[in-house]
């Protein structure tokens, strides 16, 4: 987010910490945002990518509902029915072969695990990521982070070497990777570089050569899984299989809730006590993910996902639009002029998207319930504003 614009009262007891936009939100519907000043905005950012069903989605919170009522919270401790249900259905979802599920809370803390797990199977001490790529702000997620030391990184050191590959060559693969990488770590689309589709090419050299010298390798899926492409996750959408898969974001739909899906190869390493959380695998956290799941499946948000996506693609570049890159609903907008600016210029015109790492990118995060009607309005309102 790179547009800040509102100034926070003086008495404020937050965090100075967050540029903000100038809505506050009283309540949200679908996906459209209802501001205290009495604007109705149309939402193509969903909350950073984690509404994928939209605002008070009937289902979700029946869901949330019962399992509130039912049993809030029980420790990894005790055996819960309903973690068990979550783990099978997102395996399930996922349809890859990844079938040992972790659950944990939030998108760092699932990549700080998968990391840990890779350095522990392995024994090595080096870590590979792609520039541009971003995996959270805990001290391993930060290592492997670009561009995370000059900016924002404040611990003295980082816990392993990471050596961080151009996005666009495949053909530097195999110098980056070798005998003594532990992991290699990717978002198969990327989210804050852009909303930039890696691509198959890409993914397949990593698996590749991976497989050649025995590193473990992890598809950071926070913000393009769960459905976001328009298949389960970018594992599917390119039809590479990595080793572990990290989910989050969309998969509570707002309730926090991320998880790792873990191979074989992976899962039969584990030993007691590997790793551990106190509110992974909350009841209300699995009974959300279920719920997520289950309407993401009856609904046919997936096919809703490809169409919608088609039709963005179609429609919207005007403008200041002059292509469109990524996947489904993660969108990239590549923008005339710097995209804060057009930016700012929808959100007078009250539709609300996203920016990212690239100035001249306008991001769309929008939930799998979006239709082309909404579209249509995004697409009006772009025809308005100057290339
Ligand atoms: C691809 C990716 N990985 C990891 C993270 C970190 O997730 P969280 O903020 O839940 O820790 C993000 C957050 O934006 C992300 O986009």
């Amino acid at each position: 987010m790179s547009t800040p614009m509102v100034s926070r009262p003086l008495n404020s007891h937050l965090a100075q910490v967050f540029a903000q936009y100038p809505i506050e939100v009283a309540h949200g519907e679908g996906v459209w945002l209802y501001a205290r000043d009495g604007r109705k905005i149309l939402d193509f950012y969903g909350g950073h990518a984690v509404a994928g069903l939209g605002y008070g989605h009937p289902r979700w919170l029946a869901a949330l509902e019962r399992q509130a009522r039912q049993m809030t919270f029980q420790t990894n401790a005790l055996p819960m029915a309903i973690r068990e249900r979550a783990a099978a259905r997102l395996a399930k979802f996922a349809g890859l072969g990844l079938d040992t599920v972790f659950w944990v809370n939030s998108g760092a803390e699932a990549n700080e695990n998968a990391l840990r797990l890779a350095f522990k199977i392995t024994g090595r001490g080096k870590a590979v990521a792609l520039e541009q790529g971003w995996h959270g702000r805990t001290a391993a997620a930060g290592a492997v982070t670009w561009g995370a030391l000059e900016k924002w990184y404040g611990f003295p050191r980082t816990p392993f070497d990471v050596s961080f590959l151009p996005r666009d060559k495949p053909a530097a693969v195999e110098r980056f990777v070798d005998r003594e990488t532990a992991a290699v770590i990717v978002e198969p689309i990327q989210g804050m570089g852009g909303a930039y589709d890696v691509g198959k090419p890409m993914l397949q050299a990593l698996r590749r050569r991976c497989d050649e010298v025995g590193a473990v390798l992890i598809f950071d899926e926070v913000q393009c899984g769960m459905g976001r492409t328009g298949a389960p996750f970018g594992a599917n959408y390119h039809g590479v299989v990595p080793d572990i898969i990290t989910a989050a974001k969309a998969l509570g739909n707002g309730f926090p809730v991320s998880a790792l899906l873990l191979s074989p190869r992976v899962a039969r390493e584990l030993k007691y006590d590997d790793m551990g959380t106190t509110f992974g695998g909350g009841p209300i956290a699995c009974a959300a993910a279920e719920a997520v799941i289950e309407t993401i499946e009856s609904e046919s948000l997936l096919a809703n996902v490809r169409q919608v996506s088609t039709y963005i693609r179609s429609t919207c570049v005007i403008g200041p639009i002059t292509g469109v890159q990524g996947a489904g609903f993660l969108l990239g907008l590549k923008t005339s002029r710097p995209a804060k600016e057009v930016h700012a210029a929808l959100l007078e015109k009250n539709i609300l998207t996203g920016t990212s790492a690239d100035p001249k990118v306008l991001r769309l995060l929008p939930a799998y319930i979006l239709n082309e009607g909404h579209v249509d309005q995004l697409h009006d309102a772009l025809s308005t504003i100057s290339a």
